[in-house]
């Protein structure tokens, strides 16, 4: 199951393959009447009242999607309100609607169109959060020269937004906000999610775990995976904000060479073809939650797979960097001390090689 917008209504008893993310990724700061506005707009955005195959054809289904970004893609939104996820391109019809007629949408034109959308509705919403929202999107479009957000810019921004790889520039053209933000992850576009879908399971079991990353294969696993970026950003993703004293990657107890060789099947070094192994084993008959808070979630085997990088390449990028790291291209064979030292210190080395 996709995070939901949803999910910030009751974020301790929602059963997600992430369920962290429901709450850390809301655009902050989080009230509970922007969640509460946010999903009014459902009403409007329901496959009874519009075209189901024209989506962003609706003011409704635009503004539920800009709202719940950083919690869902667009795509991920549609999944949520039971819409198909492959849609036509936004309308210019709906964006004349939102700037009224103007040819770029400002942030007041997004403050004005997202009050009036929630008119009807006993909803309410800070200006500060609808202005955090746009500045998000103005960044990802590359418009933070406060002119506006042209349409075509627009109308990207539903289509791609959620697509793995790209990180924008900046996270938001308001500086504060950009400083504030979980740093972008630069997959490669072959994650095809899976590095999520990867550390999403860890965080079932981190929470329970006071050893921490290095002591289970689906935590090494999203630690390695997380090569393009630091294990202490996939921590800060993982645990809800609300949890006081957040570890770092210093924290956690160095590999355990039981583990490692799990991984290896007994031989002393780790090869890539290991990883692939492993890799693809985290991703098979995944583990997900029935619910229940923070701490006391109860993993359990979904029976379901994936989702699978679209290619073993997205393995071979992560394990060049760690080889890269640790010294050892020529061979991508990484003994047990080597990569022990990578996962306990790469993320405060600020060192990123690749072969
Ligand atoms: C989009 O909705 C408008 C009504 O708001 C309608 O006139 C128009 O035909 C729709 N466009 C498409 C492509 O369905
Ligand atoms: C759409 O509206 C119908 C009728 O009000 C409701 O039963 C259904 O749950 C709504 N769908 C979603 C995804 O909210
Ligand atoms: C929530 O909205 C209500 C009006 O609907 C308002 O009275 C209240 O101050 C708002 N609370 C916050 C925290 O913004
Ligand atoms: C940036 O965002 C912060 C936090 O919401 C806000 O206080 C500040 O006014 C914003 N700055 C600008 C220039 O909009
Ligand atoms: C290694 O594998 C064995 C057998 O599957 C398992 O019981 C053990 O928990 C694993 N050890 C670690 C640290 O994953
Ligand atoms: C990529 O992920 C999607 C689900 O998000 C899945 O349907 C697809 O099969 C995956 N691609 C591969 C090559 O496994």
């Amino acid at each position: 199951m996709l995070p939901i917008l949803g999910a910030v209504a009751s974020a301790v008893t929602l059963a997600t393959a992430f369920p962290a993310l429901d709450v850390r990724q809301l655009p902050a700061p989080i009230t509970a009447n922007s969640s509460v506005s946010c999903l009014s707009l459902r009403n409007g955005c329901n496959a009874t009242v519009i075209d189901p195959n024209n989506a962003w054809n609706y003011t409704d289904c635009a503004l539920l999607a800009i709202c719940s970004e950083g919690v869902s893609t667009p795509q991920q939104t549609l999944n949520s309100v039971n819409l198909p996820t492959t849609q036509p391109r936004l309308t210019e019809d709906v964006f004349n609607q939102m700037t009224g007629g103007a040819d770029r949408l400002t942030q007041q034109n997004y403050v004005d169109a997202y009050n009036a959308a929630i008119a009807s509705t006993p909803a309410f919403i800070r200006t500060y959060v609808l202005q955090g929202q746009y500045e998000t999107i103005a960044a990802w479009t590359g418009d933070c020269d406060d002119s506006g957000i042209p349409y075509s810019n627009f109308a990207d921004w539903f289509d791609y937004s959620g697509t793995a790889g790209v990180c924008p520039a900046v996270q938001s053209c308001n500086a504060t906000l950009a400083a504030s933000a979980d740093p972008c992850v630069p997959q490669p576009i072959t994650d095809n999610g899976s590095c999520n879908g990867v550390a999403g399971q860890c965080a079932l079991f981190i929470q329970q775990d006071v050893d921490g990353l290095f002591q289970n294969s689906l935590c090494l696993m999203a630690s390695m995976c997380y090569a393009e970026s630091t294990t202490d950003v996939l921590i800060n993703k993982m645990f809800p904000s609300y949890v006081s004293n957040i570890p770092t990657t210093a924290d956690q107890t160095r590999l355990s060479l039981d583990l490692f060789h799990n991984v290896t099947g007994g031989n002393n070094v780790m090869t890539l073809q290991n990883a692939i192994d492993a890799y693809y084993g985290a991703l098979t008959n995944t583990y997900d939650s029935l619910g229940g808070p923070w701490g006391a979630q109860d993993p359990q085997r979904s029976g379901n797979n994936g989702p699978y990088p679209t290619s073993t390449d997205y393995v071979s990028n992560f394990w060049s960097i760690i080889s890269a790291w640790t010294g050892l291209c020529d061979t991508q064979e990484i003994p047990y001390d080597n990569l022990a030292d990578y996962l306990s210190y790469a993320a405060s080395s600020g060192y990123h090689p690749t072969c």
